[in-house]
């Protein structure tokens, strides 16, 4: 294989872990880079369904090295409530691998991400409470607990005696709750991490390693490229890097160790959580598509708007991650519609401008509405095609569309949850290295 990302190229819950899961297979290492507990990772394997937060999708095959990287933020309670159950259900964590270095989601951290959003009315951001812009926070405040602070008592009460009175002023003054004490979570977490311990290591000299031994890793991307802190629709964005420059930072990877890049794309697009999105369908649309794709959050089970391709959004992704190729995952979900539409550009409903590229994310982009181009259906089931050819003439015209617009080789189709309902259209590992500038590869 070779060193790959796999990325989210809209607003996260692609169907990343089903592509991950694919990779997988031939990968030696598959490595988490960033977030944490606000993923909810779903993957169809052998008559099972595998719903992952905090560990890496590869863990379902026997012998791969899972990795959480140094980028991710843990929150231990969750780890060990879904390492817990994963063992339950029989699978191993003898190489299951976290970062010494990854940042700990504490006990004020949850109730900070959950007071704050509550405060924020209309200003809300949707998150998924699970402490991960706080944590971050704190990470770049210097004032973090990492995972090698849980393992030394002593360095732990230290950072603790000085952040709880100062988190307490918070939750106490601001938003009016109950304070914590420094002394109980002190022995409650010390304990949790005497649970982790055997995980901790340095991931980035084991990674480094690796590369230095020919073996293939898999970076698996959280959330998405529009939910990247820096290339996201900031403010309604996660607080960590999912694009592909973030597994470098979140693993203590050089970019010159990464040989492929794969963006993983719905054939639609849904966001859960507040933030713009110019293709969201409120009509009845919107709902066919929520109801025949299951498109409730797998962390929160929220309901997750839905919407039309946003070919804008997909290039855009397409440059901020630098693709090689994509995945275009649900195609089936489009089976039952006599006609598609896709974004092909926006225009600004205030200025009349169009923009084929992402106009600068700000407080303009709201005001974006989409251009259509309508497309036939195909109304017929896709989930049982093998290869391109399989596809309904539509569909394929559809992918085709797709990737014209995008200027990026479709290497991968999913037709269905499950390992065997994917076309495999080119080789998404060993294709052709994409140079920017050339001209449309169509599928
Ligand atoms: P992730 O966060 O990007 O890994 O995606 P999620 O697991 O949150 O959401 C994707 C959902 O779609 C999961 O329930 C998958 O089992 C499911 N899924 C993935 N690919 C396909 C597909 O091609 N067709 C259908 N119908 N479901 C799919
Ligand atoms: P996966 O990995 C979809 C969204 C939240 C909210 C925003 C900020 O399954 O694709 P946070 O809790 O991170 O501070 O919330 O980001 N969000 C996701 N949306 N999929 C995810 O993960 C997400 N993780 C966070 O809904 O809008
Ligand atoms: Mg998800």
């Amino acid at each position: 294989m070779a060193n790959v990302i796999v990325v989210g190229a809209q607003f996260g819950d692609e169907g990343k872990a089903k592509v991950t899961d694919l990779l997988a297979r031939n990968a030696d290492i598959v490595v988490r880079y960033q977030g944490g507990a606000n993923a909810g990772h779903t993957v169809v394997a052998n008559g099972e369904t595998y719903k992952f937060h905090l560990i890496p999708s590869g863990i379902i095959y026997t012998g791969k090295i899972c990795i959480l990287g140094p980028g991710m933020v843990i929150d231990p309670k969750s780890f060990i409530a879904e390492i817990e159950a994963l063992k339950e259900r029989g699978l191993e964590d003898a190489n299951l691998k976290i970062s010494s270095a990854a940042h700990v989601t504490m006990p004020y951290h949850l109730a900070i991400d959950a007071a704050e959003e509550d405060s924020r009315g209309d200003q809300k951001i949707g998150t998924t409470k699970r402490g991960i812009g706080p944590t971050y926070a704190d990470k770049c405040a210097r004032s973090g607990i990492r995972m090698e602070d849980l393992l030394d008592r002593e360095v732990l009460k230290a950072k603790l005696d000085w952040m709880v009175p100062r988190k307490n002023v918070l939750l106490e003054r601001i938003y009016n709750l109950p304070p914590l004490n420094a002394e109980e979570i002190l022995n409650e977490y010390y304990e949790l991490g005497q649970k982790i311990k055997k995980y901790v290591t340095d991931t980035a000299a084991l990674i480094f390693e690796a590369v230095g031994d020919r073996k293939n890793i898999l970076f698996e991307g959280a959330q998405g490229t529009l939910l990247d802190l820096d290339h996201g629709t900031y403010p309604y964005v996660t607080s960590s890097s999912p694009a592909a420059g973030g597994a470098c930072t979140g693993t203590g990877v050089g970019p010159t160790s990464v040989d492929r890049v794969i963006g993983v794309m719905k054939a639609y697009v849904t966001r859960v959580g507040e933030g713009p999105f110019p293709t969201e369908l409120t009509d009845s649309f919107g709902q066919k598509i929520r109801e025949v794709g299951a498109e409730v959050g797998t962390t929160t089970g929220r309901p997750r708007r839905c919407g039309w391709f946003d070919a804008v959004i997909g290039r855009y992704a397409v440059r901020i991650n630098g693709l090689d190729c994509l995945a275009i995952t649900k195609l089936d979900v489009l089976d039952g519609f006599e006609e598609l539409q896709v974004c092909t550009h926006y225009r600004d409903r205030v200025t009349g401008e169009t923009f084929t590229d992402m106009p600068t994310i700000g407080s303009r982009y709201k005001q974006m509405e989409p251009v259509y181009t309508t497309l036939k259906g195909w109304l017929k089931p896709t989930t049982d095609c093998k290869k391109f050819a399989d596809l309904p003439e539509q569909a394929k015209a559809y992918l085709n569309f797709i990737a014209k617009e995008l200027d990026i080789p479709i290497a991968i189709v999913s037709v269905g949850p499950n390992r065997d309902n994917t076309v495999v259209i080119e080789d998404p590992i060993h294709g052709p290295k994409r140079v920017l500038s050339k001209p449309t590869t169509a599928v």
